[in-house]
């Protein structure tokens, strides 16, 4: 089983970028997952491969043409192909580790990176495209918010994270903060490591990071512990 991802986009050159170090770049070396690039710009049809125009109602900046990126997701993903569709989008519905796992289920994603000031929205319509956002901040264009992404979705999947790097801990995964972690040396800088941690006692290991956990999401995160206590 593979998960193959295909990115439309005006700098395929950026890719695989980040994706292509570490355990994600073994994964793809491996063929645990796929990585293919688009150049919308091939699917312009004047002779200076025009992508964009001015915006109907007038303002500023310019549009992503509907006719040039129907025809891009037609060929990188027909009627038949199941494959959720993206638009990488500042004004989409918020990447949490939820929708992660949600798209670590299916078999890919086709995802188109936005520049510019923005998408005609008959596109965004007719192809379906759901808009994710990274984040409550504004980008150049989508290139970085699909890697980040494809990061999170990629090492959830199956061989790609060795059993040393388990999931069940990790922030977001509880819907708690992680807990603090020590490592040898016993002693740094004056700073010793909590005795619970060397006592050599599970039980108790186990309840001071839960608790620590608790601490640190109320401390930090007080949205993440308010919706904890509602579901
Ligand atoms: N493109 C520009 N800003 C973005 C954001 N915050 N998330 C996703 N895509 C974007």
């Amino acid at each position: 089983m593979s998960f193959d991802a295909d990115i439309i986009t005006l700098f395929p050159e950026l890719f695989p970028g980040p994706l292509g170090a570490s355990v994600i770049g073994r994964g793809l070396a491996e063929n645990l997952w796929s990585l293919r690039t688009h150049q919308l710009r091939e699917f312009a049809s004047d002779k200076h491969r025009t992508v964009d125009d001015t915006p109907a109602g007038g303002g500023p900046g310019m549009v992503l043409r509907a006719d040039v990126l129907a025809r891009a997701i037609d060929h990188v993903s027909p009627e038949t192909d199941t494959r959720p569709r993206l638009l990488m989008s500042p004004r989409g519905e918020p990447l949490t580790q939820n929708l992660v796992r949600e798209f670590a289920g299916e078999a890919g994603l086709v995802i188109v990176c936005g520049r510019f000031e923005g998408v005609d929205q008959r596109v965004i319509d007719s192809r379906n495209l759901r808009e994710v956002s990274i984040g409550d901040y504004v980008l150049a264009g989508g290139e970085v918010a699909a890697m980040v992404l494809l990061e999170a979705v990629v090492r959830l999947l199956p061989g790609v994270l060795g059993k040393a790097e388990s999931h069940a801990d990790e922030s977001h995964e509880s819907g708690l903060l992680e807990y603090p972690h020590y490592t040898r040396p016993a002693i740094f800088e004056g700073q010793t490591i909590p005795d619970v941690l060397t006592s050599g006692d599970h039980g108790k290991v186990d309840d001071w990071r839960q608790s620590e956990s608790e601490k640190l999401t109320r401390l930090r995160r007080p949205d993440l512990w308010a919706k904890r206590h509602k579901d």
